[in-house]
């Protein structure tokens, strides 16, 4: 049995991490903010090539790029302006702002604290204006650092087993979670936050990818350590999570250059110390596939239908059908505005919003995500649970999601501001939203299928998702902001119905009040 396989350790990592009153009361961490890590992976020998400065519009709506994809197999492929666009409008610098620690650079998408602990990769052929390579991101510079010269597509495409997605596509964007910048502030949990940061970072990718005309593949199934090596990364500290198949070219590579020997380049360290955090790198391990082989049969998987109502339920569904905007009627706002205008609300104003504007964004962020683990196409790992709070047209109350039904199952009528508020780790912000929308998976037939990469898969599609969910928000110009949560109380909130998932991630959303920092 390989330890894909050993279901265990993502069951002892997810009950570990935890978040419930006692054990945030008892946890004796503090944020040590003189060893606060650098925000950004510098490698100070190499000369990053400058990306252009002007970020071309597609002037695609926000609404249709969430919500629809390229077909697979269509012919394209990006320009260098269109690689600046994806980069910037995914991980670029949008803002800054002065803070007692220091100065933050706020990013295009979202991310727990602030850290930014994606960082960003892209493999190509030779395209317009970019020779074939490896780079790294800067976002600090806003450019390209080259780690190596030549076409390494091979390398990927003989790394994922021959996915044909990526074997096809002129780029690959290769994302990688480094442990210990966001573990300074949230310890063992940042295993979690891989996946929600990495998925709200792709939310924005897929949406200018679509937006561009460009066929997207979300790869979670690769042999980790030979993308790690293609990119010399250190392991113990930073690892590939997905790749993203971008665009599709007439025929594979050319056969790569054979050296992938290590580049020993130097990187500033992020810290004067880092604290390590086993659990994590336990729970990465267990999660690693080892061979072309076990790729194979990890994506060889059998489909899984997913429905939020539970096996053996016989009551008939008692359901709000939702109303949302037909293309004709979305708002138009561009995704490149919608996204610069995103960042995530400080304060709600407990004033409602509608049910057509609930609805839009619900039914346009679960449209479908292109990802190898997400099979037939449309499939959803994550089942969506609300606390109504104020939506004009739809009594205050708990409700589950039925996608696809576009329906809104009432499971209990009343006022849970209170609740909301507490659940969301007992912030004001879920209590002041309009809704909070839990994202809650069943754990069991999900790790059964994947194994332990299956943790990987369902928390990565709960960024994505939420992602969208930001953007459908902030496209009506409605905000909206992640939220963590306490776990168990999630689950037994939502319970009977919610009874034996598990509690993946939380997007509130709402009209965004002014607020005083
Ligand atoms: C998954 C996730 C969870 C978050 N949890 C919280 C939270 O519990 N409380 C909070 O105030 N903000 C939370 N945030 C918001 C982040 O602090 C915010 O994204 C970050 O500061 C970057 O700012 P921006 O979103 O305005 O660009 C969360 C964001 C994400 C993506």
């Amino acid at each position: 049995m390989t330890d894909n396989r050993n279901l265990e350790t993502a069951w002892t990592y997810h009950d570990a991490t935890k978040h419930s009153y006692a054990s945030v009361r008892a946890n004796p961490h503090f944020m040590d903010w003189a060893n606060q890590p650098l925000p950004f992976k510098i490698y100070p020998a190499l000369e990053p090539l400058r990306l252009p400065g002007e970020v071309r519009q597609t002037g695609v709506a926000a609404l249709s790029a969430i919500a629809e994809s390229v077909p697979a197999r269509t012919s394209a492929a990006p320009d260098l302006e269109a690689v600046t666009q994806l980069l910037y409008l995914s991980a670029g610098i949008t803002r800054q702002r002065n803070h007692p620690g220091g100065e933050i650079y706020f990013r295009a998408a979202a991310c727990t604290g602030a850290l930014y602990e994606v960082e960003l990769y892209l493999v190509c052929g030779d395209l317009a204006n970019l020779q074939a390579g490896i780079y790294h991101f800067a976002p600090a510079e806003f450019g390209l650092r080259k780690l190596r010269a030549g076409d390494y597509r091979r390398v990927l495409l003989e790394a994922t087993s021959g996915e044909l997605a990526i074997g096809y596509a002129p780029l690959t964007v290769i994302c990688t979670c480094t442990y210990w910048r966001n573990a300074w502030k949230y310890q063992s949990r940042t295993y979690r936050h891989f996946g929600w940061d990495n998925g709200t970072l792709l939310a924005n990718l897929l949406a200018v990818a679509t937006a561009l005309g460009l066929s997207t593949q979300v790869v979670c199934g690769f042999v980790d350590a030979n993308v790690n090596r293609m990119l010399d990364i250190d392991p113990l500290r930073e690892v590939a999570f997905s790749l993203v198949a971008l665009g599709h070219a007439a025929a594979l590579p050319p056969p790569s250059p054979a050296d992938i020997s290590p580049l020993s380049l130097e990187t500033v360290p992020l810290s004067r110390r880092e604290v390590d955090y086993p659990l994590m790198r336990k729970m990465h391990a267990a999660s690693s596939l080892d061979s072309g082989e076990e790729v194979k049969t990890w994506r060889a998987h059998p489909s899984m239908t997913n429905s939020p109502t539970p096996a053996g339920s016989v009551v008939p569904l008692q359901g709000v059908q939702l109303s949302p905007l037909s293309d004709a009627e979305i708002p138009r706002d561009p995704i490149e505005q919608v996204i610069l205008r995103r960042g995530s609300s400080r304060k709600f104003s407990q004033t409602p919003i509608t049910l057509p504007q609930l609805s839009t964004m619900l039914a346009r962020a679960t449209r479908g995500v292109p990802a190898d683990f997400l099979d037939p196409p449309g499939a959803q790992l994550n089942d969506l649970y609300l606390i109504v709070n104020a939506v004009e047209g739809l009594p205050s109350g708990a409700y589950v999601f039925h996608r696809n039904r576009g329906q809104l199952e009432c499971l209990k009528p009343g006022n849970f501001r209170a609740e909301a508020g507490y659940l969301g780790l007992e912030q004001q912000l879920p209590a002041d939203a309009a809704v909070d929308i839990f994202f809650l998976a069943d754990l069991r037939p999900i790790l059964q299928r994947f194994g332990n990469r299956g943790y990987r898969a369902v928390q990565l599609e709960a960024g994505i998702l939420g992602g969208k969910l930001y953007l459908g928000a902030y496209a009506q110009r409605l905000g909206a902001t992640g939220l963590t949560f306490y776990d168990d109380d999630v689950i037994r909130f939502f319970s009977p119905h919610a009874e034996g998932k598990s509690a993946i991630f939380l997007v509130a959303v709402g009209n965004s009040a002014k607020h005083k920092p």
